[in-house]
């Protein structure tokens, strides 16, 4: 919610009178964000959220500032979750994608929960190998993995327009501030692959909108996303918009 309100009168991506802007960074509820979309509005949906996973499964007892900055995060319980994906699967436009970063532990565990009743399909699945090395009782982690998902009607042709893209992808990222932030080259590649110019990309729990910086080195294309919590401190952002 925005103490500068965006006149949205005949915006074609959000219902009139919402608070929310495009192409900023706003602070609110990403729910209260969807709620401001349009029916079938969006080409592309990112959801990363934030469960504790595999740091609930795993008790190390030796976490360092940057494990302790995860578990101080604002964690979604799993009806959250649920109903974040109801609004996904209501804003996402006919054969758009979502993709979904999980962990280990929910890949394995499996999604079907938070999808049940939506119009939701899984489509494909890559492996973001992160180029460092974390922790593990067995194996030590190195990979985060994206689903994506499609909305009915399911096709291909004609909405995935970029074919190199290979199924798993090294990418080191320079710390943003954010414990989670996921690789912007990888995500600006699927962006390209299935949006074009005059697309609405969003995403609801945003952290570091490593997303808005993707979708803003592709012409013409337009983010919405939010974030309970503003990270990294430092002096404000002229891509901030106000919070209440
Ligand atoms: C896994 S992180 C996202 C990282 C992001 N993909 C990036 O590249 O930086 C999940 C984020 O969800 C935020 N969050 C938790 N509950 C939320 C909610 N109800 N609405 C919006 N954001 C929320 C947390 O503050 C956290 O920054």
């Amino acid at each position: 919610m925005l103490d500068t309100p965006t006149d949205c009168l005949d915006n074609p991506f959000l219902k009139d009178g919402s608070h929310v802007s495009l192409d900023v960074r706003n602070y609110c509820d990403g729910r209260v964000l969807l709620g401001c979309v349009r029916d079938d509005a969006a080409a592309v949906v990112f959801f990363d959220p934030q469960y504790r996973g595999v740091m609930d499964k795993m008790k190390y007892g030796n976490e360092g500032q940057r494990q302790r900055r995860r578990f101080e995060m604002e964690q979604m319980p799993e009806e959250m979750i649920v109903s974040f994906f109801q609004d996904i699967d209501r804003v996402l436009r006919p054969s758009g994608h979502l993709f979904l970063w999980v962990d280990k532990f929910h890949l394995c565990e499996g999604i079907s929960n938070w999808t049940m009743g939506t119009r939701l399909e899984i489509v494909d699945l890559l492996t973001w190998n992160k180029g460092k090395i974390g922790m593990g009782y067995r194996t030590r982690r190195k990979s985060e993995y994206l689903i994506i998902l499609q909305k009915a009607p399911k096709r291909a042709k004609g909405v995935w327009t970029k074919h190199n893209i290979p199924d798993v992808v090294e990418e080191k990222i320079s710390d943003r501030g954010h414990v989670h932030q996921k690789p912007v080259l990888l995500q600006t590649a699927l962006l390209e692959a299935t949006t074009n110019p005059g697309d609405l990309i969003i995403d609801p729990a945003a952290g570091s909108f490593s997303i808005m910086e993707a979708a803003h080195r592709l012409p013409g294309r337009h983010f919405l996303g939010s974030d309970l919590v503003k990270f990294g401190g430092g002096t404000p952002d002229p891509d901030d918009a106000a919070s209440v």
